[in-house]
C-alpha cells in the first residue's frame, strides 16, 4: 500500500534484526527481546507492517494481533527523525486496515499515560478512553490509559 510519501509492506522474520533496530531506537527504556519480537512475526494472529520513504529509508513500523471480531494494537512507532510529518497516522491508518480486512470489529490499545503524542494521535483517530490500567508498564513502572476504537467504517488516511 502506498501514500503520497511512503509505502508499507509487510514485516518477515528476515526483518527480525530490522525491527529489533527500530525497537531499540523507538523504546530506548524497554524495548521488546529478540525472543518477543521472534515470537509476534511467528504469531498467525499478528501483523507487523513497515514503513518507508521513496528512497527506501525505513520509518517506523506497527504491528497488530486480530483475534476474532477484536483486534490489539501491539505496537507503533515513528523513527525520531520522521516525527510529526503524518507517518504515524499512515500506519496507524494502515494497521486499522489490515484490522478491518481481517475482520475484526473492534480494537483496542494501551499507552502509557503520560504518552501525551501518541494519546492525541489515537484520540484524533476515533479512539476512545475506556480505562486506567495501575502500573501496567514497566521501566520506567507507569499506568496504561486504554482506548478502543469501533471499526465500523473503512478508514483511509494518508500523510498529508
Ligand atoms: C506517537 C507517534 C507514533 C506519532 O507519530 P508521528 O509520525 O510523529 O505523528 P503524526 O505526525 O502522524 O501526527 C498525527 C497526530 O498525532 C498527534 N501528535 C503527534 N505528535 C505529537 C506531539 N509531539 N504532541 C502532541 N500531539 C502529537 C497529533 O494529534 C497529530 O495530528 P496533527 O498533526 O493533525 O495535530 C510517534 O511520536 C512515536 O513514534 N513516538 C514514540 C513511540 C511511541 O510512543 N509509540 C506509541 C506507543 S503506544
Amino acid at each position: 500500500m502506498h501514500g503520497p510519501r511512503a509505502s508499507v509492506r509487510r514485516a518477515e522474520m528476515d526483518d527480525h534484526d530490522l525491527l529489533l533496530a527500530l525497537e531499540q531506537d523507538i523504546f530506548p527504556e524497554d524495548p521488546w527481546t529478540p525472543r518477543m519480537l521472534a515470537e509476534e512475526l511467528a504469531c498467525p494472529f499478528s501483523t507487523y507492517l513497515l514503513a518507508f520513504d521513496k528512497d527506501g529509508e525505513c520509518l517506523g513500523y506497527g504491528g497488530v494481533k486480530v483475534v476474532g471480531e477484536t483486534t490489539d494494537i501491539m505496537t507503533i512507532g515513528v523513527v525520531t527523525a520522521a516525527r510529526g510529518r503524518g507517518f504515524g497516522r499512515f500506519l496507524l491508518a494502515e494497521l486499522m486496515r489490515v484490522a478491518h480486512e481481517g475482520g475484526a470489529q473492534s480494537l483496542f490499545l494501551e499507552v502509557r499515560s503520560s504518552n501525551l503524542a501518541a494519546r492525541a494521535l489515537y484520540a484524533a483517530e476515533g479512539f476512545h478512553q475506556i480505562g486506567v490500567i495501575r502500573r501496567y508498564f514497566r521501566n520506567p513502572v507507569e499506568d496504561a490509559v486504554s482506548m478502543r476504537r469501533d471499526l465500523c467504517e473503512p478508514v483511509s488516511h494518508e500523510p498529508a
